[in-house]
């Protein structure tokens, strides 16, 4: 028995330690914001936030996430309405959209590092993310609309 936070409710699930965490949360619990893309790290799809940091789910045994505090993009904000969120609308960021929860996910944790951040920070902290659609240049913009916004604000 694994227990965790996941988008602030407590959680209990009985599934083997080495279960991927994407797993349970698409599959198990039922969230499916969270994508799965290459399964083993490189590409971001899958992207969660664990104790408010950004991590891969897919390479995520869920039990080592054990009492830990797990945001997906349904849990970003209450009413899809986070800077983030709002500024991906206004750049029109997403193209097929499926990369995109893993990088709003990883672009929260960006400006909590970078808050103000440059063009090489975004690239450093973002590279990662990989979007077959190449919807990176509106990506940026994205983040860069959202930054002042998000100046100060506490982890997810
Ligand atoms: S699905 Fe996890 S990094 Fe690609
Ligand atoms: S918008 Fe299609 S993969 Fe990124």
């Amino acid at each position: 028995m694994t227990s965790f936070h996941l988008n602030g409710q407590a959680v209990s699930v009985d599934i083997p330690d080495d279960t991927p965490l994407l797993w349970v949360i698409r599959d198990d619990i039922g969230l499916t914001g969270t994508k799965f893309g290459c399964g083993i790290g490189m590409c971001g799809a899958c992207t969660v936030h664990v104790d408010g940091r950004a991590q891969r789910s897919c390479i995520t045994p869920v039990g080592a996430v054990e009492g830990a505090a797990i945001t997906t993009i349904e849990g970003l904000s209450p009413n899809g309405q986070h800077p983030l969120q709002t500024a991906w609308v206004e750049a029109q960021a997403p193209q097929c959209g499926y990369c995109q929860s893993g990088q709003i996910m990883q672009a929260a944790t960006l400006l909590l590092d970078f808050p103000s951040p440059s063009a090489e920070d975004i690239t450093a902290v973002m590279h990662g993310n990989l979007c077959r659609c190449m919807a990176y240049i509106r990506i940026r913009k994205a983040i860069l609309l959202a930054a002042p916004q998000l100046r100060g604000s506490e982890p997810t």
